[in-house]
């Protein structure tokens, strides 16, 4: 068995997760690659095989205790440990005032981006454990620090696994464990696209009027933060997220 670093990816299939996937594969990573679209999953399977890499798919839906403790158990027994997560799946919600969301879109958005990425700790941070220590890095958002308008609901999510990574951050220390949120602003990915469908025009512009200039990032941008945020920057970034607003948020 090789004995390069193993990177476990969730939301893999698409955007910066296979953006990720790719640069590793380029750098030597064995890699798990998780998501519930297979298809594309599939994918980015191919793109990171066809880079030398050693690297398995795993469908499933981060949201399901059941899939979550599948893709821990296949990864570890394709690679005998996990020493990076990133924890990166998520949706977003169409936008609404706070008020009009539906229970059934509370309990999709915390389901994926806060219980999902919960549940990933809950069972990958054990692995890490065994093995030595690992690195985490938590894919939050510029709506970790200032919600985007008519976006609480996804916005309450990003703050939550913000505040998961600094209590890793805080809790892990002497354990060899660090977490690092890292937070995109305006990524070119599809993410969004349903979820501006709901607006009107006079929502519209509000949305435009409370939102600041910004450099727009790739996936690929991202990525390289993440890599960094992992190995080079891991301790010294620990517990703390990663503003990567483009010029907008100061903080
Ligand atoms: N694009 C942006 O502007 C932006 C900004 C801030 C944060 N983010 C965050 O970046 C991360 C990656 O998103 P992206 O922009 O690459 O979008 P994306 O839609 O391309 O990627 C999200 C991935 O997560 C997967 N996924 C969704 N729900 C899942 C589930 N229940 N189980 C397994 N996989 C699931 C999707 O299939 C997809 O592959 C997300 O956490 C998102 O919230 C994105």
């Amino acid at each position: 068995m090789s004995d390069s670093k193993v990177f476990l990816i969730t939301g893999s299939a698409t955007g910066l997760g296979r953006a990720l996937a790719v640069k590793l594969a380029e750098r030597g990573y064995r890699l798990a690659l998780v998501d519930f679209n297979e298809q594309a999953g599939l994918e980015t399977l191919s793109l990171s095989k066809e880079r030398g890499a050693e690297a398995i798919f795993v469908k499933a839906d981060v949201s399901r205790e059941e899939d979550v403790k599948h893709y821990v158990e296949k990864t570890v027994e394709a690679f005998g440990r996990i020493d990076y997560f990133a924890n990166n799946a998520g949706v977003m919600v169409p936008l609404r005032l706070l008020h009009e969301y539906e229970l059934s879109e509370y309990d999709r958005v915390t389901g994926v981006n806060l219980k999902g990425a919960f549940l990933g700790l809950k069972y990958v941070i054990p692995v890490m454990l065994a093995g030595g220590g690992g690195r985490i890095v938590n894919t939050v958002s510029s709506n970790s620090f200032k919600p985007t308008a008519f976006n609480g609901l996804y916005s309450a999510t990003k703050h939550g696994l913000a505040a998961m990574t600094k209590s890793i951050g805080q809790d892990y220390q002497d354990l060899n464990i660090r977490a690092v949120g890292v937070a995109p602003n305006v990524m070119n990915t599809n993410i969004a696209a349903n979820a501006v469908t709901t607006l009107t025009e006079e929502r519209m512009a509000k949305l435009g009027a409370s939102t600041g200039p910004s450099l727009p990032a790739t996936p690929e941008e991202i990525a390289e933060v993440v890599i960094f945020a992992a190995t080079t920057g891991a301790d010294m970034l620990n517990g703390t997220v990663v503003n990567c607003a483009g010029g907008e948020i100061f903080q």
